[in-house]
C-alpha cells in the first residue's frame, strides 16, 4: 500500500541542509582526527625510540664506570707486593670511594675463588658472606664465556632494601694463560634512577637473560621477573639500528615501545608508554571535535528551519492565492520583497490575476452588450412582424379617412371627427414606418456620399423649426472631408433625429446647436453634435439607445428616434455615443468609417455586379 505522506518543502530543504552539513562536518572530523592521530602515532614512536637511545647511552656509559672501577679493585686483589693489611685498608678505602660496589669476588683457576665484601652496607640490612655464596651455587656464573671475552650482567637482587647487579668481565690475572672472572655486586640506585626518570614513559633495562634489571616500578626488579610481555625479545637484542620502536599489547592493554641496546654487556633498554595514555589528546580532540559537530548540526539546523520557512513562504503564500482565484477571485495580490525567481514568480501572479480581473470585466460588459443586442434583435425581429400585419389594415383605415374628408363638409362634426382619425391613423403610420426601419426590413443602397452635403440637407429641413425656437446653428465642417460609403437618407435622417431632440429638450428655451465635422486619422470621420440644453442624467445614458425609451410625455414622443438611429450607425459599420453632464448639455458623437479608395479590381467588379443584377444596389446591410 502506498502511504500518502506530504513533506513540505521547507522540511525537504532542512533534511538536505543536514545531511550536507553532516556530511562536511564528519568528514573534516574525521580527516582532522587521522592526521592528528597519525601525526601523534609518529611523535610518539619517535619520543619513545629517543628516550630509549639516550637511557641506552647513560647506562653505557654508567656500566662502563663500573667496568673500570671493578678493574682497579681486581688489580689490588691480585697484587702480591702488598701485605694482607695493606691490601685490607686499601680495599675498605676503595669500598668507600665506589660506594655503590658492595662486593667483588675473584674466580681465579691459580688461586680459586676470592671475595671482598662492603660489611658497611651488609651488616645494617642483614646479609653476609654465605647469603652470596648460596645465591652464587644457586645461579652459577658461565665462566667460560666470561672468560672468551664477554660481559656478564645479571640482576643479583637479594633484599627488598639491596638491589643489586652482578657485572663479570674476564681478568688477567697472575694464573698465565687461562684468563681468571672478576664480579662485582653493585647497588642499582643509579640505573633505577634513570628508569625511574620519567613519570609517563616506563622505562625499564633488560639483562641477558631477558630478567629486568631495572625498572620504573622497584617491584618488578626486586622480583626480578622475566619480561613476558614484549613481542620477539631476541630481534630486539639484535637490532642493527641505535632505536626501534613496536606496538604490542599485554593484559589487553595497548602499548608503543621504544627500544635501544646497550653496547656494554648486552642490555636492552626499553621505553614503553600505554597507546590510551599516549592517544589522549587525540581522544580529547574528537570530544571536542564531536561536541563542535554537534553544534554545528543544532544550529545549522535552526538556521536551515528560519531560512527554509523564509524561502518557502511566499511559495505558500502564492498556493493559497492561487487556490482564491481558481475559485474566482481575482482581487489577490501577493507581497514578495524577494527579488530571486519566487519574487519574479509573485509579480507574474499579480500581473495574471489583474489582467484576469480586466477581462472579466471585460467580458461582463461584452456579455451585457450581447444580451442587449440579443433584447434588440428579437425585438426587431417582432417589430417587423407587428408592422407587417398592421401597415395593410392602417393604410386602408388612412385611405378611406381621406376618402370619407374628401366628401364632407368641413364645417360638419363628422368632419371633425374623421380628421382626427387621419392624425391618428398618420401616427400609427409614422410609428409602424419608424418601426420597419429600426427592423430594417428594407434594403437600403450604399454608395461613396459626401457627409458635408448630407449635413447640410439636415440641417436645410430643420432650420425653420430650430429659428422658431430661437435655436442657433453654429457650423464647423472639415472641407477637405472625404467621402464615406453609406445611405444619404439614412445619415440625414440620424442627423435630423439628433437635432430635434436637442431642439425638444432644450423647451422653448434659446440655445445652441454646434455641428462638427472631421477627419479622424484618414480612416475614420467624426460628427460633433453638441447643444446647450439640460443634459441627460447618467442612470438614463445607458437606456437611449432602447426601443421605446422616452422621456416624453405621452403621445410627444415614441423613443424610437435615437434606437432607429443607432441601428443606422450600426449598419454603417460606426459608432454612436453621448457625453453628457447633467446641466450642461450633450454632445452625441457619431464615428464612421470612410470609404475605401477605388481600385481597378473594384470598379470591375462594381461593373460585372451591375451587369448580374440588373442595377441592384452594390452593397447592402441588414441588421441582425
Ligand atoms: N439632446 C438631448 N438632450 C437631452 N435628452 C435627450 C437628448 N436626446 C435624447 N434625449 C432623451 O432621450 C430620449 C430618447 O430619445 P428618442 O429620440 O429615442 O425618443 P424620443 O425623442 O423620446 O421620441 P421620438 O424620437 O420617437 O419622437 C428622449 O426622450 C430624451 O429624454
Ligand atoms: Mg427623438
Amino acid at each position: 500500500m502506498k502511504l500518502n505522506i506530504r513533506f513540505p518543502i521547507r522540511y525537504k530543504i532542512l533534511l538536505i541542509l543536514l545531511v550536507v552539513v553532516t556530511a562536511v562536518v564528519s568528514t573534516i572530523t574525521f580527516t582532522m582526527a587521522n592526521l592528528f592521530h597519525s601525526d601523534k602515532r609518529s611523535y610518539i614512536h619517535d619520543l619513545t625510540s629517543l628516550i630509549a637511545v639516550h637511557s641506552a647511552k647513560e647506562a653505557d656509559s654508567l656500566l662502563a664506570g663500573y667496568h673500570e672501577r671493578l678493574q682497579v679493585f681486581a688489580r689490588l686483589m691480585y697484587n702480591e707486593s702488598l701485605q694482607q693489611e695493606q691490601k685490607t685498608e686499601l680495599l675498605k678505602g676503595l669500598f668507600s670511594d665506589f660506594d655503590e660496589f658492595v662486593a667483588v669476588t675473584l674466580y681465579d683457576p691459580k688461586s680459586g675463588v676470592v671475595a671482598v665484601y662492603d660489611v658497611n652496607q651488609l651488616i645494617p640490612i642483614g646479609l653476609d658472606r654465605n647469603t652470596f655464596d648460596e645465591y652464587r651455587e644457586k645461579h652459577p656464573l658461565p665462566l667460560d664465556k666470561i672468560r672468551s671475552g664477554e660481559i656478564y650482567i645479571e640482576n643479583s637482587t637479594l633484599s627488598v632494601k639491596l638491589p643489586t647487579l652482578t657485572l663479570a668481565i674476564p681478568h688477567q690475572g697472575p694464573a698465565g694463560n687461562i684468563p681468571g672472572v672478576v664480579t662485582g655486586t653493585i647497588r642499582l640506585d643509579r640505573l633505577l634512577s634513570l628508569a625511574g626518570r620519567s613519570k609517563v614513559f616506563e622505562t625499564f633495562l633488560l639483562d641477558g637473560q631477558g630478567t629486568i634489571l631495572a625498572h620504573t616500578d622497584i617491584k618488578k626488579v626486586i622480583d626480578r621477573l622475566p619480561v613476558d610481555w614484549l613481542p620477539d625479545i631476541e630481534s630486539l637484542n639484535n637490532q642493527q639500528s641505535a632505536g626501534t620502536t613496536k606496538e604490542y599489547n599485554y593484559n589487553g592493554v595497548g602499548f608503543v615501545g621504544g627500544f635501544s641496546q646497550v653496547k656494554f654487556g648486552s642490555l636492552l633498554v626499553g621505553v614503553q608508554i600505554a597507546k590510551n595514555a599516549a592517544f589522549l589528546s587525540t581522544k580529547a580532540l574528537i570530544n571536542d571535535l564531536l561536541w563542535v559537530a554537534l553544534g554545528l548540526l543544532l544550529i545549522s539546523s535552526m538556521f536551515g528551519l528560519l531560512w527554509a520557512y523564509r524561502f518557502t513562504k511566499p511559495i505558500q503564500s502564492l498556493s493559497q492565492a492561487a487556490n482564491l482565484v481558481s475559485k474566482g477571485n481575482f482581487d489577490v495580490q501577493i507581497e514578495s520583497s524577494s527579488r530571486d525567481e519566487v519574487g519574479s514568480l509573485a509579480t507574474s501572479f499579480n500581473h495574471m490575476t489583474s489582467e484576469l480581473k480586466s477581462r472579466e470585466k471585460a467580458l461582463v460588459e461584452a456579455n451585457e452588450k450581447l444580451v442587449q443586442s440579443e433584447k434588440l434583435s428579437a425585438f426587431g425581429q417582432l417589430s417587423a412582424g407587428i408592422a407587417h400585419e398592421v401597415k395593410n389594415p392602417l393604410t386602408g383605415i388612412l385611405g378611406y379617412a381621406q376618402l370619407s374628408l374628401r366628401k364632407l363638409e368641413d364645417d360638419t362634426p363628422l368632419h371633425k371627427n374623421i380628421s382626427i382619425i387621419e392624425k391618428e391613423a398618420k401616427r400609427c403610420k409614422a410609428i409602424i414606418e419608424n418601426l420597419m426601419k429600426f427592423a430594417r426590413q428594407e434594403q437600403v443602397e450604399f454608395m461613396n456620399t459626401d457627409l458635408i452635403e448630407v449635413a447640410g440637407d439636415a440641417l436645410a429641413i430643420v432650420d425653420h423649426q430650430l429659428s422658431i425656437n430661437r435655436i442657433r446653428v453654429i457650423k464647423n465642417f472639415d472641407p477637405a472631408l472625404p467621402q464615406i460609403s453609406g445611405n444619404a437618407n439614412q445619415i440625414q435622417q440620424v442627423l435630423i433625429n439628433l437635432m430635434i431632440n436637442a431642439q425638444q429638450a432644450m423647451e422653448g428655451e434659446p440655445g445652441t446647436i454646434a455641428v462638427k465635422i472631421r477627419n479622424c486619422n484618414d480612416k475614420w470621420v467624426e460628427i460633433w453634435l453638441k447643444d446647450s440644453g439640460p443634459g441627460i442624467d447618467k442612470e438614463i445614458q445607458d437606456k437611449l439607445f432602447e426601443p421605446f425609451f422616452t422621456t416624453k410625455k405621452a403621445g410627444k414622443g415614441t423613443g424610437l428616434g435615437l434606437s432607429v438611429s443607432y441601428g443606422i450607425i450600426k449598419e454603417h459599420k460606426g459608432k454612436i455615443l453621448i457625453h453628457s453632464t447633467p446641466g450642461k448639455g450633450t454632445t452625441f458623437v457619431i464615428v464612421l468609417p470612410i470609404a475605401e479608395p477605388a481600385t481597378e479590381e473594384n470598379e470591375k467588379q462594381t461593373n460585372e455586379a451591375e451587369t448580374e443584377d440588373n442595377n441592384e444596389p452594390v452593397k447592402t446591410a441588414t441588421i441582425k
